[in-house]
């Protein structure tokens, strides 16, 4: 069976790794700022994890260019759906960390930076239009996760055609 190259294989468990991280140092600062304790290193660590995610998912887009990619399991309608939920968690991927950036640029935690003074940071990001877009990508990218893992767990447990070999450092 032919299998994702190595450095697909990394970045993707790596990505998994890197927004649980992610989504909980969010809703660390999330629930920091509602009970007025945020702090601009707390800003700074979920901005840089989420920063990576991004970064990680345009090198996979080189590797995928670059390396051969396991042809589709099948033709089916699920197998379609499977690839459409791929690409779109590529986009997701991609979106909230860039509405998390727009958050930064548009809100007073950039001021706040700038200054380096926390008293800056807000309260609430009324108005912020890219505070909602990023919350409600972040919700979209869980379903999507969900989805896309239950389908892993149906090949592998009911299909049992071996597909997390595919995504698996062990060369066969
Ligand atoms: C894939 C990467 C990311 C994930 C999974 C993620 C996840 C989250 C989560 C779960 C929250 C809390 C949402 C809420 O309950 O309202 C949040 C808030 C936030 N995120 Fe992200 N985020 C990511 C990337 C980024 C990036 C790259 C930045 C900025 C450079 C960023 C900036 C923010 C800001 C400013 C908040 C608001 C915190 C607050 O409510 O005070 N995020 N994020
Ligand atoms: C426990 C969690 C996960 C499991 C078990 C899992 C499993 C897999 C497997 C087995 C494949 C290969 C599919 C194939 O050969 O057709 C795959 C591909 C993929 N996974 Fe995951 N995955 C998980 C988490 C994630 C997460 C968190 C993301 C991103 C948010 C993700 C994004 C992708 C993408 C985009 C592909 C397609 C790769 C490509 O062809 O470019 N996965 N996953």
């Amino acid at each position: 069976m032919t299998q994702y190259s190595k450095r697909m294989v990394i970045v993707h468990w790596l990505t998994l790794a890197l927004l649980i991280a992610a989504w909980f140092l969010g809703d660390a600062v999330n629930e920091a700022r509602k009970e007025d304790g945020a702090t601009l290193l707390g800003y700074a660590v979920h901005g840089l994890v989420g920063g990576a995610v991004l970064l990680f998912t345009l090198a996979r887009f080189y590797f995928r260019n670059q390396d051969d990619v396991p042809p589709p399991l099948g033709d089916t309608l699920l197998d379609k759906v499977a690839k459409g939920i791929h690409y779109a968690l590529y986009a997701v991927l991609i979106l909230v960390p860039l509405s998390g950036m727009m958050q930064i640029l548009t809100s007073d935690v950039y001021a706040a930076f700038t200054a380096w003074d926390v008293s800056l940071l807000p309260k609430k990001f009324t108005g912020v239009t890219a505070h909602e877009v990023h919350e409600i990508l972040v919700n979209v990218l869980i379903v999507l996760v969900v989805v896309h893992v239950l389908g892993a767990l149906k090949h592998q447990f009911i299909s049992k055609d071996g597909i997390m070999e595919r995504m698996s450092l062990r060369r066969k």
